[in-house]
């Protein structure tokens, strides 16, 4: 099977926060997991540099805005590493292959048919980069961005949205997954039904951007380039292979719930006015709010969560960024979290059931571990299926869940059994045998599940305990333990650090 996930692309007149990380962070952990059901995944992120912010931002520093985007392009990239993502390209709107192909994409969209030129006169938002209705204003500002949008009077090019209606109704009746979760498919649906105003494709007067190929007095709107990248990426990422083949339409975009119309709705018309099928699936997630508004630049609160994977590993950020939300609704983040999960969930739960397990191994088996059967199999199987169909279905932290519980059913069975009393008892030694055999392959089944949100510690989990080596899916079931000798007590996964006091 062959799966491509992409995240959408930043916008870069500002540094990466952990709102952004958050979809890569997501993104990053279903590849992985579909890689380890063997399937053939490509995954995208990168850089939205042609706005009109980026412009300015540039300009206040009396930089040309490609020695801008040029000089912050590095924080951006460096982004995925810092919360242990792999992406396996990372395009920026302004390489020369995605330029390339926006204006063959445009000039298809052209020929089509579906362009015409008008003048066009409204208030438009930088911080959206989008034209605003009055009604969408509050105290006549952008909620969204707290600023006065500008009125902006010029002669663009047009796209025939319009003319789209029907084909993306169709779209939505043929495939009711098209937009997840339901309440977002809902609402793109709804806003179709309402009825598609044309827009403007491209903007006159601003030098910064892709030229439109027939009119090279006006460049393609920020947004139209953007959404291309999904496209243009497969085109230059591997140097001599056209990805689209493998790749297009098995396409899954996760995004923020701000951008779905034009996602929901732009994206897919603008393909089939291309000629291009429109992707597989846009999974539409809610905003990490503090105090109720969206973490952000323009609203001056941004909180440093991202900078905390200096002092608690990028394992831990990935955990709690799954854990803390519900994939898919919003969530009020506190960052005093960060160190609580770390210390009760990843250190007690998890790091110090490894920890007694294999100090038990040490002690009373001289560090074997020897064949057996595991007394927890439906609870282990039960992890292999379950979190399987929560992450087809986006729920990464309901999948989380199911996880924790084999988790915490393992550090149950530890009490139940009570190894170090069995340990005294030499008439019954299979008893032990018994226990210890189900300790390592729950806590082996766990890592291999967990690998996806913890890339760093499972593979340390399963060396603990003498599996190293196989992350295949198939093995987040029971009694797939091999026998191993030479266990040590572990190391602790997770040890106490100094939590700092208040974000930087
Ligand atoms: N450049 C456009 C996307 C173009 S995609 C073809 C853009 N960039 S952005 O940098 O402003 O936002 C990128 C993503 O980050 C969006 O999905 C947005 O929802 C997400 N987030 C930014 N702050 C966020 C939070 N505080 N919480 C969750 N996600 C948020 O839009």
């Amino acid at each position: 099977m062959r799966f491509y996930l992409t995240t959408p692309i930043y916008y870069v007149n500002d540094r990466p926060h952990i709102g952004h990380a958050y979809t890569t962070i997501a993104a990053d952990i279903v590849v992985r997991h579909r890689r380890q059901r063997g399937e053939d995944a490509f995954f995208l992120t990168g850089v939205d540099e042609h706005a009109t912010k980026v412009f300015r931002v540039a300009e206040q520093q009396g930089l040309t805005a490609q020695a801008y985007v040029d000089g912050i392009a590095g924080a951006w990239r460096d982004l995925p590493g810092r919360v242990g993502a792999e992406p396996s390209f990372f395009i920026r709107t302004s390489d020369e292959g995605h330029k390339g192909f926006v204006q063959d994409f445009v000039q298809r969209i052209y020929d089509n048919g579906h362009i015409y030129e008008d003048v066009y006169a409204g208030l438009y938002c930088v911080g959206c980069e989008e034209f605003k209705n009055e009604s969408e204003l509050v105290d006549g500002k952008c909620p969204d961005h707290d600023i006065a949008p500008e009125w902006i009077e010029e002669r663009n090019w047009f796209f025939r949205l319009s003319a789209f209606q029907e084909p993306l109704l169709r779209l939505y009746d043929e495939r009711p997954d098209f937009v997840r979760p339901d309440f977002r498919y809902n609402e793109a649906r709804r806003f179709i039904e309402g009825g598609l105003q044309d827009f403007s494709l491209s903007r006159a007067g601003q030098p910064w951007g892709v030229p439109i190929p027939w009119d090279q007095d006006q460049v393609v709107y920020v947004w139209v380039d953007a959404l291309v990248n999904y496209l243009s990426a497969l085109t230059y990422a591997h140097e001599r292979e056209d990805l689209r083949d493998r790749y297009w339409p098995v396409a899954h975009h996760p995004i923020g719930k701000d951008i779905l119309r034009f996602h929901c709705v732009f994206w897919p018309a603008l393909l089939l006015a291309a000629g291009y099928e429109p992707p597989q699936q846009v999974f539409v997630h809610g905003f990490l709010n503090l105090s109720g508004r969206k973490i952000g630049k323009s609203l001056g609160n941004v909180v440093d969560v991202l900078g905390l994977t200096e002092v608690y590993g990028s394992d831990t950020i990935r955990y709690w960024a799954a854990r803390s939300v519900s994939f898919g609704q919003d969530a009020d983040v506190d960052i005093e979290t960060v160190n609580e999960r770390y210390e009760r969930e990843l250190g007690n739960d998890l790091g110090n059931l490894l920890s007694r397990t294999t100090a038990m191994i040490a002690r009373y088996r001289d560090g074997q571990v020897l064949d057996g059967r595991c007394a927890l199999a439906a609870d282990v199987d039960r992890v292999g299926t379950r979190v399987r169909e929560q992450l087809d279905g986006w729920d990464l932290t309901g999948a989380l869940d199911t996880i924790w519980e084999l988790v915490r059913r393992l550090n149950r069975y530890v009490e139940e059994r009570k190894p170090w009393e069995q340990a005294k008892d030499e008439t019954r030694p299979s008893e032990l045998d018994e226990t210890l055999y189900t300790l390592v392959d729950g806590l082996r089944a766990v890592a291999v599940a967990l690998a996806a949100y913890l890339p760093e510690t499972a593979p340390l989990i399963l060396q603990a305990l003498g599996q190293a080596g196989d992350l295949s899916w198939e093995n987040v079931a029971a009694d797939r333990t091999r026998p191993a000798e030479g266990i040590e007590p572990a190391a602790p996964l997770f040890p106490r650090v100094e939590a700092p006091t208040r974000a930087a």
